[in-house]
């Protein structure tokens, strides 16, 4: 029998994770996810490798995303909830500044061993079929602590983050909460980069991974708490902080994400 992560998630594997959380409180979910980590489970949700779909938008979309601004400086990268750090690896490697923030003290210490051995010796995971190395790799760095938490992140700000089962990650009632420390922490024109993870899941589902069909547009563009299940009346119509740029689907993602996921790239008003 196969022992790959892809292997992992299966929808067993995501009952595990549905069960370790929902006899918690909420505020009792950080240490849920530290317990996962210390207990050597973070095996419910690892891929194994970075996004083949953030690699084909790197490589293949500069006029997207590019890894300099326009006065020539490296652009500044945060991978909120990065567990191991596949894709914080993957963005040093394509030219990126980045930063990588995680919860636990162990999933950090994975992630920063990780990073020292793919920054000797890069797998091919690393790169899509359109790689051309353009520059050196950027930094990388780890910050161990509470994304919802201002002193985390002592006053930085980003020019792109990139979310992948960061949000599906969390209770719904923690959404309006990340969309406005997302707000927060890029710089006005900035971009989230956001790979829509499960969207093949129906909303009236239990989490994590939470259902996340329709969540983001509720964020992100309408301002609404993105708590679309139960369906209300009347939706928040305020207006959010992000504006969708780019909405695509990918030619190539995770197994896991079922031929369903989007990239979705909205820009900090
Ligand atoms: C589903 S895992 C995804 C990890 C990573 N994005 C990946 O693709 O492998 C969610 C991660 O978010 C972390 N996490 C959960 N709540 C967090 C919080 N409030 N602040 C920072 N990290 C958090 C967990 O420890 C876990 O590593």
């Amino acid at each position: 029998m196969t022992t790959t992560p892809e292997r992992l998630q299966t929808p067993e594997g995501q009952t595990r994770l549905v069960q370790h959380f929902q006899e918690r409180f909420i505020e009792d979910h950080n240490n849920g996810w530290k317990n996962l980590w210390d207990t050597d489970n973070s095996d419910m949700w690892d891929r194994g490798k970075p996004s083949p779909a953030l690699i084909n938008l790197l490589e293949q979309r500069e006029d997207i995303i590019s890894p300099v601004t326009a006065d020539g400086r490296r652009k500044k990268v945060l991978v909120p909830g990065c567990g191991k750090g596949y894709d914080v690896v993957m963005l040093a490697l394509h030219g990126f500044d980045v930063v990588g923030l995680e919860l636990s003290p162990k999933g950090v210490s994975v992630a920063e061993e990780y990073a020292r051995n793919e920054l000797q010796a890069p797998q091919t995971h690393n790169f899509g079929s359109a790689w051309a190395k353009k520059s050196e790799p950027g930094s990388i760095s780890f910050i161990q602590g509470d994304f919802f938490r201002s002193d985390t992140t002592k006053g930085l700000t980003f020019d792109v983050i990139y979310d992948y089962t960061f949000l599906c990650a969390l209770h719904p009632t923690m959404r309006a909460g990340w969309a406005a420390r997302m707000a927060e922490l890029l710089v006005s024109g900035g971009l989230m980069v956001c790979l829509e993870f499960p969207l093949f899941k129906d909303v009236s589902l239990p989490g994590p991974p939470w259902p996340l069909k329709g969540v983001h547009w509720n964020l992100l563009a309408e301002g609404g708490d993105g708590i679309v299940y139960p369906p209300k009346e009347n939706r928040p119509g305020g207006t959010g902080w992000f504006e969708r740029k780019w909405y695509i689907k990918p030619e190539t993602s995770y197994e896991s994400g079922r031929g369903t996921d989007m990239l979705s790239v909205w820009a900090r008003k």
